[in-house]
């Protein structure tokens, strides 16, 4: 059997970037730490670094992040391409509610039309095919290159897919979170239908919003939101998993354990968008391709995430 096709968008793209902390000082601090020179120095060590797919939506920074990128795009004038979101509020009933947030989008982003537009995640009182259907116009005019969901589970997915299919679309791509500790779409059955289908998984949060860099321990936990989910305790149980992904990044040339978690991501199929705050942690995780994890350090790493996952702390 033929591989399925994936949108051209796609094409030789391995990794992205993620830009929710551009300009997010709720989650991640933006201005406290790290400053817009930083995300600059981000965005242009990525780019230097081969990287042309950058992650944002509406909502992240309340347009801060679309806004930064749109500065970055017209100030190099680099050829990129951009992946943002809309949040369907359940205010946002109207038919047109969908093309004003695309309008404002893309006012930030200074673009004319954007690579790709996903449904943020779903939420009540429209059903898939109602958003689907208000997309495909925007596509048909030009507005959007491709079509993508976000947080869709695997019935939404195949109603969003099925009807984009018989308008003679597709459906590019549904933006999920995976990565070490959560493969919750390897067990619901999303990701093998994905990849039967060419819609492309991408993967949000792919080191655990900075946990699978092994930098946080429970001797130095996260701060502020990300501790609400991540817990000392949860850290303190961690470190088998990263003492082994540390030795296996040692047998490819001293890769990190970030490198080592985004390489497992890639070596899955689905495409890693890892946040980076600036210059350092951008050019770290480039060396998160252009490599591969063996079979068995895959297989090693997937039983040392399914321990994690019986031992009850995810
Ligand atoms: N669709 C959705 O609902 C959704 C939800 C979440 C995320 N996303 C997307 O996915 C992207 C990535 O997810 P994420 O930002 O939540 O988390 P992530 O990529 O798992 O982690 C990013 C954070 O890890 C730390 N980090 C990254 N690279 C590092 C390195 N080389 N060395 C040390 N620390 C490093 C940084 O935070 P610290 O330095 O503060 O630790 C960074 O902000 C987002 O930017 C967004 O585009 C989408």
């Amino acid at each position: 059997m033929s591989e399925p096709v994936e949108h051209h968008i796609f094409n030789g793209i391995e990794m992205g970037v993620g830009t929710w902390a551009w300009g997010d000082r709720l989650v991640w601090g933006f201005g406290n730490g790290y400053s817009e020179n930083d995300v600059r120095e981000a965005f242009l060590t990525s780019i230097r670094g081969g990287i042309r797919f950058f992650d944002t939506a509406e909502v992240y920074g309340q347009g801060k992040s679309e806004r930064i990128l749109g500065e970055l795009i017209e100030q190099t004038g680099e050829q990129v391409i951009i992946a943002t979101k809309m949040m369907p509020f359940p205010w946002r009933v109207f038919k047109g509610s969908l093309r004003i947030a695309l309008k404002n989008s893309l006012q930030r982003l200074k673009l004319n039309r954007i690579a790709l537009y996903q449904m943020h995640v779903h939420l009540p009182p429209l059903n898939p095919k109602t958003w689907m259907n208000r997309m495909l116009d925007l596509h048909e005019e030009g507005l959007i290159d491709a079509i993508g969901v976000s947080n869709y589970d695997l019935t939404q997915t195949i109603e969003a897919n099925e009807t984009l299919k018989k308008h003679g679309a597709r459906l590019a791509s549904n933006q999920v979170e995976y990565h070490l500790l959560d493969r919750h779409i390897e067990r619901d059955g999303l990701l093998d239908y994905c990849l039967a289908e060419g819609i492309k998984v991408i993967a949000y949060s792919p080191l655990a919003m900075g946990v699978l860099t092994g930098k946080y321990t429970a001797a130095n936990p996260l701060r502020g939101t990300r501790a609400a989910r991540y817990s000392k305790d949860y850290l303190a149980k961690l470190q088998p998993m990263f003492n082994a992904m540390a030795r296996i990044g040692n047998e490819h040339e001293g890769k990190t354990t970030a490198q080592v978690a985004l390489n497992w991501v890639v070596q899955k199929r689905a495409l890693p968008i890892p946040g980076a705050k600036d210059g350092l942690q951008a050019e770290q995780n480039l060396g998160a391709v252009g490599w591969r994890l063996t079979a068995d350090e895959m297989t090693m790493l997937d039983e040392l995430s399914l321990q994690v996952q019986k031992s009850g702390i995810l």
